[in-house]
């Protein structure tokens, strides 16, 4: 019987809950936030979509954390989101005081949990959960990759005019700035992109992929995005519940897989009820190499600034 925890009832946490919901990942889903009253609104309103969208799921909207409890996935999207002209490394400090003491709470309340993290700057987050909860690795990953792949896949089904059903992209690295798409990796029904598109325009649709977050932000400007975040998190929380083993893009912590240690980064996994059941390393040419490194060291450099 699963049991789904989403803690941050803001843009992110409570589009997931939705999601999560119309798909019936779960018998029940929790929707934990510090905001009295939010939670419980966002909740009870999605719980009266049931009968119209079809869906059992139960939705539960608190402010204690004692109701993760018996949770086998929890999402972490608590944290401030970027306003226009921000990074996402500007959010470091007041998220991971609050992703660290959500974490502690999940440690206590629901130890047996996988812990998915959404909550920017990414990969960071996603190293002070598994520091606060101390749980295996493989019991704690980040959503990133999944979104950022999207993004590309939805650029080039856009430059090509063909469904986005048909196009496979991936994307590797931290969740910043310097995030790896991989064109070479990039597929349109089996045939790679590197055929289908010119390399000038391959390029510009690198460029908007890894200002995809930032876009949203300057369109929004109170916020970032939310819509293809929680899809991303359903994506995930599918894979997981249903034991799909699926091979998708996520932050996992590596431990010596591509030349990085210690480190949570962008990579493909298989995703199944186990976690991360196993980090896969494919073949990168120097340049990728060196890219996915340059990614890897922004990650660490930020890490060396937390003080958990
Ligand atoms: C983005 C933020 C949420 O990529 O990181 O949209």
């Amino acid at each position: 019987m699963n049991k789904i925890g989403i803690v941050g009832a803001g843009n992110v946490g409570a589009t997931s809950a939705q999601r999560i919901a119309e798909r019936e990942l779960a018998r029940e889903v929790v929707l934990l936030d510090v905001a009295e009253g939010i939670p419980q609104g966002k909740g009870l309103d999605m719980a009266e979509s049931a009968p119209v969208e079809r869906f059992d799921t139960r939705l539960i909207g608190t402010n204690d954390p004692s109701a993760l409890a018996g949770c086998n996935l929890v999402v972490i999207t608590a944290g401030i989101a970027r306003k226009p002209g921000m990074s996402r490394d500007d959010l470091q400090a007041t998220n991971a005081d609050i992703v660290g003491t959500v974490s502690e709470g999940v440690r206590d309340v629901a130890p047996q949990a996988i812990v998915v993290v959404v909550s920017n700057p990414l990969d960071v987050m996603t190293y002070v959960a598994l520091q606060k909860t101390g749980f295996p690795p493989h019991r704690v990953v980040g959503m990133a990759g999944i979104l950022d792949s999207a993004r590309f896949r939805f650029f080039i089904a856009e430059a090509l005019d063909v469904s986005v059903e048909d196009v496979t992209a991936f994307v590797l690295g931290g969740h910043g700035d310097s995030m790896v798409p991989l064109p070479r990796y990039s597929s349109v029904a089996g045939i790679p992109l590197t055929e289908l598109l010119d390399s000038a325009t391959i390029d510009a649709i690198v460029q908007r992929t890894r200002d995809g977050g930032a876009e949203i932000v300057g369109h929004l400007k109170t916020g970032s995005a939310y819509y293809a975040p929680a899809s991303a998190v359903a994506e995930m929380a599918a894979a997981i519940v249903r034991d799909k083993k699926r091979i998708l893009p996520c932050a996992a912590y590596l431990t010596g897989q591509y030349g990085i240690h210690d480190l949570f980064v962008g990579v493909p996994i298989k995703l199944g009820a186990g976690g991360v059941e196993s980090i896969i390393e494919i073949g990168l040419t120097p340049e990728e190499t060196t890219a996915l490194q340059k990614s890897a060291d922004e990650v660490r450099e930020n890490i060396a600034k937390l003080e958990l």
